[in-house]
């Protein structure tokens, strides 16, 4: 049955280009999700958007004394041309300086300020004197209250995920003059997050509590086991969407207020151009909405967003939070500013038309209960051992036997033995279990099952040597690569979410039909009918050489 999905996969900071830890954390599980979906023949949206406001921005401007503006307008096309070149199938990618953005945050500001959602204080806040300014969020660091750490950022601790004040932090220093800060006062408005603890206690301690992932349900009920308390959600600050209340001057939206809300503005930009009504995305009981992202986002996506979308009253929420962990590289943390990251620009380069590659590899290893490190010689070994010698040798041999044999038409399979009903009987279980891991968000199983079709196909040819059999059983051998030919045709169907480039290319190969869908390999339909002519076989992976990982660490280490 075709259901509605929303999905969205979290807003990327404008201030810089996208590495390998953002694809393996959020944008390949999100878009492995949002193809299988729309296969099964669900009416699916997926969102997502440059996230343009926000204190990261604003230093980045500083530091190259140009206006936030220019930065947000150069990395918006840089990261939005490197989801494209990885296959990510956004319906929409939009930003947060567009204008039908700012509306919608504004509105939903007012409306939330107009229903008495907020409560307005006037307190002492952290102040630079020297830059005579306010310093919310990253523009102060200090020491974490509840973990130690002596990074912290002034609305979240990075290494604890707890959010606080910036008043909260112990010894706190401006990042603009290196200073510590006085107290000045000033006027906020607050969601009393106290007021949702009941609901919120309720929604996902009980309702969520089989179906959220151990380890998002584990650090929201923390929290709602804390105390919630007030957030302010305006700032003292020039570059953001302004306060939408008359007389409000100098005064912007907190950008974790504005970018949830970015969300919806991308589905109305999206419903827009299809023609579409955006509401029922957003407003029927019946849609899934889920929401990718990464741990350090849990906070605002299960607790603060949820709330302003209960306050506002007329959302859905979440179905669910997948959010994953963090993924190192070569066994150290990911860091922009040390430069110890595999930027998708650059793999691009050194590795052309291989984006599926990396997409395998990075699910493979996907942080999805804990940490998890990326390497090269992992990538290597993985591509050369499995997607060479496993997925591309297996199709190979059987699209060059179909054209030596049988000049490239499918042969028909006569008598089919125990071994022929064993490889069909696991190609026609692939969709039930693909689906079941897939439901449950455990892609790296999925991207297990996808191969290991692959490896029984490869397996099943080895064991059965029709180059040995067509001497003395031709008969035998016609059945062997029929086969043979509709593992290879299942296969081009099941990697489609996995590997989109291999599977086109693969569906190519085979002049595959494209209706064909995963319920048809389930009952068992032919998938390459007799007589069907395919084409020539063409690789569809290439060994690396020692030589290209050894260039790659060198290059991480310069
Ligand atoms: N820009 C944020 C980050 O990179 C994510 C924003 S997600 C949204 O951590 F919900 F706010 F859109
Ligand atoms: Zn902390």
């Amino acid at each position: 049955m075709s259901k509605r999905f929303t999905l969205t996969a979290a807003l990327p900071y404008s201030n810089g280009p996208i590495h390998i830890g953002h694809l393996a954390g959020v944008y390949i599980p999100a878009d492995i999700y949002a193809r299988y979906l729309r296969l099964l023949g669900n009416d699916v949206v997926f969102i997502c958007g440059s996230d343009e406001h926000g204190v990261p921005i604003t230093i980045k401007a500083k530091k190259e004394n140009v206006s936030p503006q220019i930065i947000v307008d150069r990395y918006h096309k840089i990261i939005k041309d490197s989801f494209a070149e990885f296959g990510i199938s956004f319906d929409n990618y939009s930003r947060t300086s567009n204008t039908i953005h700012h509306e919608t945050a504004s509105y939903f500001f007012k409306k939330l300020y107009e229903n008495d959602k907020f409560v307005v204080e006037v307190s002492d806040q952290l102040y630079d004197s020297d830059a005579k300014q306010f310093l919310p969020d990253r523009f102060v660091v200090g020491t974490c209250p509840k973990c130690g750490n002596n990074e912290s950022y002034g609305d979240q601790c990075e290494a604890c995920g707890s959010i606080h004040n910036g008043t909260d932090l112990i010894d706190p220093k401006s990042v603009i003059s290196g200073n510590s800060p006085i107290l000045k006062s000033t006027k906020h408005w607050y969601l009393p997050l106290n007021k949702y603890q009941k609901f919120l206690r309720q929604w996902i301690g009980e309702e969520h509590k089989n179906d959220w992932k151990s380890n998002v349900y584990g650090q929201c009920m923390s929290w709602i086991n804390d105390d919630l308390r007030p957030r302010a959600v305006t700032r003292d600050l020039d570059w953001g969407i302004p306060v939408p209340i008359e007389g409000e001057k100098g005064k912007v939206l907190y950008v974790w207020f504005d970018a949830p809300i970015g969300y919806i503005s991308s589905t109305k930009e999206w419903a827009k151009k299809e023609g579409k009504d955006w509401e029922p995305y957003w407003k029927d009981q019946d849609t899934s909405l889920v929401h990718f992202i990464g741990k350090d986002n849990i906070v605002f996506h299960c607790i603060i967003f949820p709330s302003m979308l209960k306050a506002e009253g007329s959302y859905i929420l979440p179905k669910n939070v997948p959010a994953n962990e963090f993924l190192n590289l070569e066994g150290k943390k990911i860091s922009t500013s040390k430069n110890w990251a595999v930027w998708l620009t650059d793999y691009l380069k050194d590795f052309p038309n291989q984006q599926d590659v990396l997409r395998y590899v990075l699910i493979s290893t996907a942080p999805e209960t804990k940490d998890n490190d990326f390497t090269w010689k992992d990538f290597q070994s993985r591509n050369n051992n499995e997607l060479v010698a496993i997925f591309g040798n297996f199709v190979n041999r059987v699209v060059v036997l179909t054209h030596k044999y049988y000049k490239g038409h499918v042969p028909s399979a006569t008598d089919l033995k125990s071994d022929d009903h064993y490889v069909l009987d696991l190609l026609s279980k692939t969709p039930n279990s693909l689906k079941f891991s897939l439901d449950r968000f455990r892609f790296r199983e999925a991207n297990q099952t996808m191969i290991n079709l692959a490896r029984s196909g490869n397996k099943y040819l080895a064991d059965q040597e029709p180059w040995k059999l067509i001497k003395s059983d031709p008969i035998r051998v016609q059945t062997v690569i029929n086969t043979a030919l509709q593992i290879v045709a299942g296969l081009a169907l099941v990697s489609e979410p996995f590997l989109p480039f291999t599977s086109s290319r693969l569906k190519s190969m085979l002049v595959l039909d494209k209706e064909l869908s995963w319920d048809g390999i389930t009952s068992g339909d032919i998938l390459l009918p007799v007589h069907h002519r395919i084409n020539q076989a063409e690789l569809l992976f290439n060994k690396i050489e020692d030589s290209q990982i050894f260039s790659q660490l060198s290059k991480l280490n310069s």
